[in-house]
């Protein structure tokens, strides 16, 4: 007997197998029981018709509780096009591997808080399943993107001694007797990581203890950081514009089926291709003041609503272009045309998703960078010295961002919350399970 999973079913019409899967949901009549199978790959119908099946294998197919998991073997037939997968089983055998008993998530709406009370179950469900198949497809289509551009997978260091994103969101430890912090961003590693092997990029967690509690925000997520030598800062929002329109064409193209068990309007995500639009800040302050916004003042940052506004302009992400200095971290590259402003640029998702990325082009002259350091506060002698010796030794202009996975999750799944972008979320008032 050939064991396959659920995902194979097409390659096995007529054919007699066996499945190792879980009871998703059930219902019967006196005469047929269909059982909703899942085992991971995917979720398919079996129906075990009374008159074809001896009677304790109808008993027991009538009686199965939900999440028992079971060997199941049966035919591979054509549903008729009635579920996406096509194919459906006929059962001739079932056996029990292990009972589940008061599954707590039931068919019915559950609230928010039990669900994610019962995240390492509740990821069991359709929706969940989708969800981590869209962030996997997602992954997946960034290290073949990134490999075809001819860019190295580089690991920077999750424990660090530098704080280039400020010092108010730390996770701070003690290393040995020396203070030592929870990775913000990989980007110092990987401007070092861009001069030894010019096109970079790291994926991997960040930590920031944001006393932020919404939808948008995690303490934990997951960044995509490219680093590039050789690179200005037009040449990385043609990058960027450009990997964000192939990993949402992958997702459409492999995960269509997920997308549409979301509920996800598919002919916003079809119209998201390169170039997009690029929004200077000035003009984006004098758009929201236009639109009525008298709660924002040049200087500012964006709140939500302000990044919702700019997003609904526009069918596509939009790159807000050349910030104030004083509002930027100290390693962006002054705009040589004004020194008031830094090359650098916020890519804000559409339909109210927020900033999916965030990048600039590095400043890369020695004195110039030296004197932001210590303007800043920071210690240019110890945690910073081999990051201002990069700008030592052959130092090349070069440039860099960072994409929030999550947010990006968010945005290409359509789901209202950050929390379901992510297997186990980490937030402000929850680190359980
Ligand atoms: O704009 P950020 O802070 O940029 C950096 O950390 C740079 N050092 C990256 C670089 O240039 N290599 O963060 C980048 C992105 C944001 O646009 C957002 O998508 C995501 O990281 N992000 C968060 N996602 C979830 N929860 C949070 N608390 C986030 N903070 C940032």
């Amino acid at each position: 007997m050939t064991t396959i999973s659920i995902s194979q079913f097409k390659d096995y019409e007529g054919q007699t197998v066996r499945v190792g899967a879980w009871i998703a949901n059930k219902r019967s009549s006196g005469k047929i029981a269909f059982l909703q199978l899942r085992d991971g790959s995917g979720f398919a119908q079996a129906v075990v018709v009374k008159a074809d099946v001896a009677e304790d294998l109808f008993a027991l197919a009538k009686g199965v509780t939900q999440e028992t998991s079971v060997w199941v073997t049966g035919t591979v037939k054509s549903d008729g096009g009635r579920t996406p997968l096509g194919f459906e089983l006929e059962v001739t055998d079932m056996e029990v591997i292990a009972e589940s008993v008061d599954y707590p998530i039931t068919p019915k709406e559950h609230g928010t808080e039990f669900l994610m009370d019962n995240r390492h179950l509740w990821l069991r469900s359709r929706r969940q399943h989708a969800i981590m198949k869209v962030r996997n497809e997602l992954i997946r289509a960034t290290y073949e993107f990134y490999n075809q551009e001819g860019f190295v997978k580089i690991d920077p260091p999750i424990i660090t001694s530098s704080a280039p994103e400020g010092t108010t969101e730390l996770f701070e430890t003690d290393y040995f007797g020396q203070p030592a912090y929870l990775s913000q961003t990989g980007q110092l590693y990987m401007e070092a990581a861009a001069m030894a092997l010019g096109k970079v990029f790291s994926f991997g967690p960040t930590f920031r203890a944001e006393k932020s509690k919404t939808r948008r925000h995690l303490i934990e997520f997951w960044m995509i950081e490219p680093e590039m030598a050789f690179f200005d800062h037009d040449m990385s929002l043609d990058l960027q514009e450009r990997y964000v329109s192939y990993i949402a064409k992958s997702a459409l193209e492999n995960c269509r089926n997920e997308l549409e068990l979301l509920g996800r309007d598919l002919s916003k995500l079809e119209k998201v291709q390169a170039p997009f639009p690029r929004v200077r800040y000035t003009n984006a302050i004098k758009f929201l003041k236009e639109e009525g916004f008298d709660d924002i003042e040049y200087g500012d940052d964006f709140g939500a609503p302000h990044e919702t506004a700019i997003a609904n302009a526009h069918d596509l992400p939009v790159f807000i272009t050349h910030w104030p200095k004083e509002i930027k971290p100290f390693y962006m590259k002054v705009d040589p045309e004004n020194p008031e402003l830094v090359l650098c640029a916020d890519l804000i998702a559409p339909e109210g998703y927020g900033e999916i990325i965030g990048g600039s082009q590095r400043e890369d002259d020695y004195d110039r960078l030296k004197e932001e350091i210590i303007k800043e506060g920071l210690d240019e002698t110890d945690a910073y010295d081999w990051y201002l010796e990069l700008r030592k030794y052959g130092s090349v202009p070069h440039s860099g961002f960072g994409l929030g996975l999550e947010r990006t999750v968010a945005w290409i799944s359509g789901i209202e919350h950050i929390r379901e972008a992510i297997p186990f979320p980490r937030l402000l008032n929850r680190i359980h399970p």
